[in-house]
Order: C-alpha cells, then sequence, then structure tokens
C-alpha cells in the first residue's frame, strides 16, 4: 500500500510585480535581478487576502481534479511560516473553508521545506493505515515578511499556494520514499523574527525594522547546493534508482542559479530540472507543489515517470520524496 497523489492544485494572487515594477521605488535593476536570481516577477497577494485564502483555492484546485469531496479528508497538513495568526494553526481555517468535518488539521514549520516534511508525515499515516485520504499544503504570503526597502531580500520572495490530495493505493505507483534532514546549528543564516516569544512587539522593534526576514545570502546559497543534491541523491539511492531514471526533478524554486548549480553537481540534465521560479519567486513552501501542479497539468509528468522532489529552507531543513507517478 502506498500514498499515491490522486490530484494537484495551486493559486497564485492576480496582482503581479514585475522587476521594472521594483526598479521605481528601490536601487535595483531588471538586468541584476534576472542575472542573480533568473526572477523575472512575483505574485503578490491583495490587501485582504491572507494565507488561509491562497491556501484555500489551492485546495480546491487540487480536490476537484481528484474528485475528492471535502468530507471524506481524513489528514490536512499544511507546511507554512506565514499563517494567518500564529494561532490556531493555518490548516485549522482551511479545514473550516473546505468544511473538511472529519480532517484533523495541523501546520508544520519547516520553512521552505515545509511542503515536503508535510508529504512525508502524512505519507506515515497513510503507510500505518490511520489515514485513506489526505490534503497536503504549501501555502505562504512571503511579502508580508520582507522589508521593502531590502533590496538583498524583496526582491526573491513572492506569494501563493500548492496541493495534493493523496489516498492509499495498492501497486507500484505512489510515494517510494522520503527523507527529512535538520541542522540547526546555522539558523541565523536565514531567520524572521517576526513577533516571536524572543522578540516580542515592541514600537522600537518596528522602528528598528526587527522583524522582518535576516539573510545571509552567499552563504545560503552553497548550504542550499549542497543539500539539495545530497538529499535527492539519499533519495535515489535508497531505492536503487539511477539519474537516468528519473524523469524530472522539482527542486524548491529559489534562485534559477541554485537550480543550475544543484543539477551540474546532480549530473543531470538542465530539462529535466523543472523551473518556474522566473514567474513565481520564491515562494518558500509553497513553491514545489505550485511547480509540480504546473509540471503534471502541462503533461510534463506521465504515468509510471519517478519524479523526485528535493526541498531546502531556514532551520536548516531539507527533504526529499521520490515518487512513481
Ligand atoms: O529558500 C532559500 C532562500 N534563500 C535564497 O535563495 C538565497 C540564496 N542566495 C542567493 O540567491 C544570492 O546570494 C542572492 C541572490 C541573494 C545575492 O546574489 P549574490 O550574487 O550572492 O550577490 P551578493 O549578495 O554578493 O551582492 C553583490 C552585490 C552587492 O553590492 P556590492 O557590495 O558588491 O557593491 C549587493 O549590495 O549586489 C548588490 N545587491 C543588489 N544590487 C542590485 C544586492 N541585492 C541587489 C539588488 N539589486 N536587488
Amino acid at each position: 500500500m502506498k500514498a499515491r497523489i490522486i490530484g494537484t492544485g495551486s493559486y497564485a494572487p492576480e496582482k503581479v510585480v514585475t522587476n521594472s515594477d521594483l526598479e521605481k521605488f528601490l536601487d535595483t535593476t531588471d538586468e541584476w535581478i534576472v542575472t542573480r536570481t533568473g526572477i523575472k516577477q512575483r505574485h503578490v497577494a491583495a490587501d485582504n487576502e491572507a494565507t488561509s485564502d491562497l491556501a484555500t483555492r489551492a485546495a480546491q484546485n487540487a480536490l476537484e481534479m481528484a474528485g475528492v469531496d471535502p468530507a471524506e479528508l481524513d489528514l490536512i497538513v499544511m507546511g507554512s511560516v506565514t499563517g494567518d495568526f500564529p494561532f490556531p494553526a493555518c490548516a485549522c481555517l482551511v479545514q473550516k473553508n473546505l468544511a473538511a468535518k472529519k480532517a484533523v488539521a495541523f501546520d508544520l514549520s519547516a520553512a521552505c521545506s515545509g511542503f515536503i516534511f508535510g508529504l512525508s508525515t502524512a505519507d506515515q499515516y497513510h503507510k500505518t493505515g490511520r489515514v485513506k485520504k489526505s490534503l497536503v499544503i504549501g501555502a505562504e504570503i512571503m511579502t508580508r515578511t520582507v522589508n521593502w526597502d531590502d533590496r538583498s531580500t524583496c526582491v526573491l520572495f513572492g506569494d501563493g499556494a500548492g496541493a495534493v490530495v493523496m489516498e492509499t493505493m495498492e501497486g507500484e505507483r505512489g510515494i517510494l520514499s522520503t527523507h527529512l534532514h535538520t541542522d540547526g546549528s546555522r539558523w541565523e543564516l536565514l531567520y524572521q523574527a517576526g513577533f516571536g516569544s524572543r522578540t516580542p512587539p515592541s514600537h522600537a522593534g518596528i522602528d528598528e525594522g526587527a522583524y522582518f526576514i535576516k539573510m545571509a545570502g552567499n552563504e545560503v546559497f552553497k548550504v542550499a547546493v549542497c543539500s539539495l543534491t545530497d538529499v535527492a541523491i539519499e533519495a535515489l539511492e535508497a531505492n536503487g534508482v539511477t539519474r537516468e531514471e528519473v524523469a524530472l526533478i522539482i527542486p524548491h524554486q529559489a534562485n534559477q542559479r541554485i537550480l543550475d548549480a544543484t543539477g551540474k553537481r546532480l549530473k543531470v540534465p538542465p530539462e529535466k530540472i523543472f523551473s518556474n521560479v522566473a514567474s513565481y519567486a520564491n515562494t518558500s513552501a509553497a513553491s514545489i507543489p505550485i511547480a509540480l501542479d504546473e509540471a503534471h497539468r502541462s503533461g510534463q509528468i506521465k504515468e509510471g515517470d519517478l519524479v523526485v522532489l528535493n526541498a531546502f529552507g531556514s532551520g536548516f531543513t531539507s527533504g526529499a520524496a521520490l515518487i512513481r507517478w
């Protein structure tokens, strides 16, 4: 018995902010952003949109493709670091929006690896027989965590949501294995103080810009490439699968240079490394399920294909899933 993905869905807010739009208020250029990151535009949530709204839309798309009624869901796991509130969990709000009354719903905080951590968690419930149908979501409004005066971070991120519906099924198709890692020793290289217990809200903190994302870009870059490569290789080796047998690798969409370097280290041709970072920028936990939905709906993944999903994020966290589609 395996957890099989039977539906994918995604949603990106209507508003698009291009690099040229950023040039109007930021000391940056389209040329710098495209050369260093491959990003051309990002979607930005409307003022009245919160993360649960994006997540609900993506979930509805995935449920529709799967032909599953929300009332049939046993479990909703959501990867996000930008939920509507510190509590309740964003997954609770999505459960209410969907009227998925039977489903246990909770959030996971693993930053950009959030979707893979969620997929792995749901997979364990499927394997033990506790769950028959699950919904795994990655959803973020990253543009509310960045300082729009800080050109080294604000140009990198975007908003969106992606989701998959899984069902326990017999046969060869489904999630073959998942692999997760954490290295908390270098958390300070990428974090958001937010209004956490170490940095409670204060007027001074707001004036100092203390609550925004902070990142040591160069160092994060190197860790990202190594982690994305290592965890993908681990997934292949665990299943005795060669790189040549893999149809598509869908890494976390952070930066085109990271995707290119990961492909090179993996010795995989560029056409096998999925990329849509130009259109969405880095949507954190939403990036892999948005990419997976796009690859699936455009016919880039076919039944029986071997697909690798690999993620890296603040923490540091990393994770991979090998799927027989
Ligand atoms: O999910 C994981 C999330 N994290 C990431 O994906 C980040 C990984 N890191 C990166 O992608 C890259 O390190 C960045 C894209 C963030 C930066 O690229 P870089 O090639 O490492 O540039 P840099 O930080 O070394 O900065 C080079 C120059 C600096 O100017 P000086 O000191 O050489 O005069 C920056 O001030 O580029 C400047 N710069 C910019 N210039 C124009 C930084 N941001 C910008 C900008 N526009 N937006």
